[in-house]
């Protein structure tokens, strides 16, 4: 039997990729997602961010009042300057292809409601297992993702949680990778999925509790209706149709209560820089952007809410006989539900923005490092250690580039390639799968404007995965 190589690199779009065919479950071609993936600096959304850098470097609001539209916090690409356009905000939820189906008993589901969701419409495989490609157009069709931070998302699956050899991975637990064979070659098991701990799924997270929390008996992947009552709670308990009742502002005072029940009930709350600071952090904000409804204004733009109804449906939350009931794996999309519009996409740039406004919230939401043992023991790492003096905590709540540059060096350049050892047997392959196609958008981000993103002094800095060892919690990081 002979097994080809779909080897996918997303480098230099538009001019030459190099892409063999991809087994691809949705019938998408990888040059036809390929198109729509821009990655140049030039991007709308890039300049915007070097721009909004600058006035926050000199003192500026991380989010100045949107000219536009009913929410401050917006993306840097603001929905509400563009006008409602019903037939391309559409998204098809009703037809046999993409109608809601509950999965079956053999079909996977995971922690993210997003994904979830996205499978149970079958814009991922109802299997559950989808590829990098497919999960690509999946995020950005349907919920309007940038390219960068959709190939980012999904390339880290891939790598940590999937097969770079067919590109697949996992929306939830393990999974038989279908062209197997060579992946057996190459892997140290089997592809885990995105339930595997410290990868993507991380604790304090917006509805489920962490691994680890004695209260959770090992669940973090149901949804905890007390978290789900708390956030309803913290809208007001506003069950009108229409209304922008979770607003980032709410979703980020729900996240910082989170963090903080973490650290006071879970000894080995643990909190790393990619499924940590940069997923679970940023997953709130997710949940506001893309579960959101979109209609037009008084004016005819664009109004983008999250009202109580389209936030149950996005978290499988069912109203029987006037209660609330959770149905695992069953989260849907309304038809008739509108997503953002595409050019106000939301990218990694945004990511950045997002983080800075948490950390201005609260301080804690910024810090990674962990419990040590025992509840309320929390100690965070520290930046300039980590980077042997590179950066530092006040540099980086003052310049989103800078906060950029530091993710892209901490969480990518220096802790992907050392735990890369742990997960394949040779390096060659999934580095060049690395270098295209999880460092280039991460890469162009960090670097963009005259602001060449510095890596970390390798002399002076100190290991992150030894740093991480001294936490329990930090069992599950590949590597620790
Ligand atoms: C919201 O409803 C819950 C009961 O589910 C109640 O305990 C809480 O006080 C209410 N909060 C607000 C702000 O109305
Ligand atoms: C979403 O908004 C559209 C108007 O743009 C409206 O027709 C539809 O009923 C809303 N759907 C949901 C699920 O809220």
């Amino acid at each position: 039997m002979k097994f080809t190589l779909p080897l996918l690199t997303v480098a230099g779009l538009g001019l030459s990729t190099t892409v063999s065919a991809l087994p691809s479950f949705a019938g998408k071609s990888f040059d036809e997602v390929a198109r729509g993936l821009d990655l140049n600096s030039d991007r709308p959304e890039i300049k915007a961010f070097v721009k909004r850098a600058e006035e926050i470097r000199n003192g500026g609001p991380i989010y100045p009042r949107a000219q536009r539209g009913d929410r401050d916090i917006t993306a840097l690409i603001n929905p509400a300057t563009f006008k409602f356009n019903d037939e391309e905000q559409s998204i098809d939820l009703t037809s046999d292809e993409h109608k809601f189906i509950a999965p079956g008993p053999n079909d996977i589901r995971g922690p993210c409601p997003g994904l979830n969701l996205l499978a149970n419409h079958g814009y991922l495989d109802r299997s559950g297992v989808t590829t990098l490609t497919q999960g690509i157009d999946a995020i950005n069709k349907v919920f309007g993702v940038g390219p960068d931070l959709a190939l980012a998302l999904n390339a880290y699956a891939v790598i940590f949680n999937g097969n770079i050899l067919d590109g697949t991975w996992s929306i939830g637990g393990p999974y038989k990778s279908k062209s197997l064979g060579s992946l057996t070659n190459l892997l140290f098991g089997d592809p885990a999925g995105i339930n595997a701990h410290n990868v993507y799924e991380g604790d304090a997270s917006i509805v489920r509790q962490d691994l680890y929390d004695p209260a959770s008996g090992g669940n973090n992947v149901d949804l905890h209706m007390p978290f789900y009552e708390e956030l309803l709670a913290d809208g007001g308990n506003n069950s009108q149709d229409g209304v922008d009742v979770f607003t980032p502002e709410v979703m980020l005072k729900h996240k910082s209560a989170r963090w903080h029940y973490s650290v006071a009930n879970n000894p080995r709350f643990f909190q790393s820089a990619f499924g940590g600071l940069v997923v679970t952090t940023a997953a709130e904000r997710f949940v506001t952007e893309f579960a959101a409804n979109n209609t037009a204004d008084a004016e005819g733009y664009n109004r983008i809410y999250l009202d109580e109804k389209n936030l149950h449906a996005f978290f499988g939350i069912y109203k029987e006989n006037g209660k609330l009931v959770y149905k695992r794996g069953q989260e849907r999309l309304i038809p008739g539900w509108k997503r953002r519009p595409l050019a106000s996409s939301f990218s990694l740039v945004d990511i950045a923005l997002t983080l800075l406004a948490a950390a201005r919230t609260d301080p804690s939401l910024l810090s990674f490092g962990g419990n040590t043992g025992t509840v309320n023991s929390f100690a965070g790492l520290d930046v300039g250690d980590l980077s042997g003096g590179v950066f530092n905590l006040a540099g980086l709540l003052k310049d989103p580039q800078e906060l950029l540059c530091f993710l892209y060096q901490a969480g990518i350049e220096e802790l992907v390639p050392t735990q890369l050892n742990v997960l394949y047997k040779s390096l060659g392959q999934v580095t060049s799968y690395l270098s295209d196609n999880l460092k280039a958008p991460w890469s162009k981000a960090a670097n963009s404007g005259d602001n060449p993103c510095r890596p970390f002094d390798q002399n002076k800095k100190i290991n992150i995965l030894d740093a991480y060892k001294k936490f329990p919690g930090a069992k599950g990081v590949p590597g620790v």
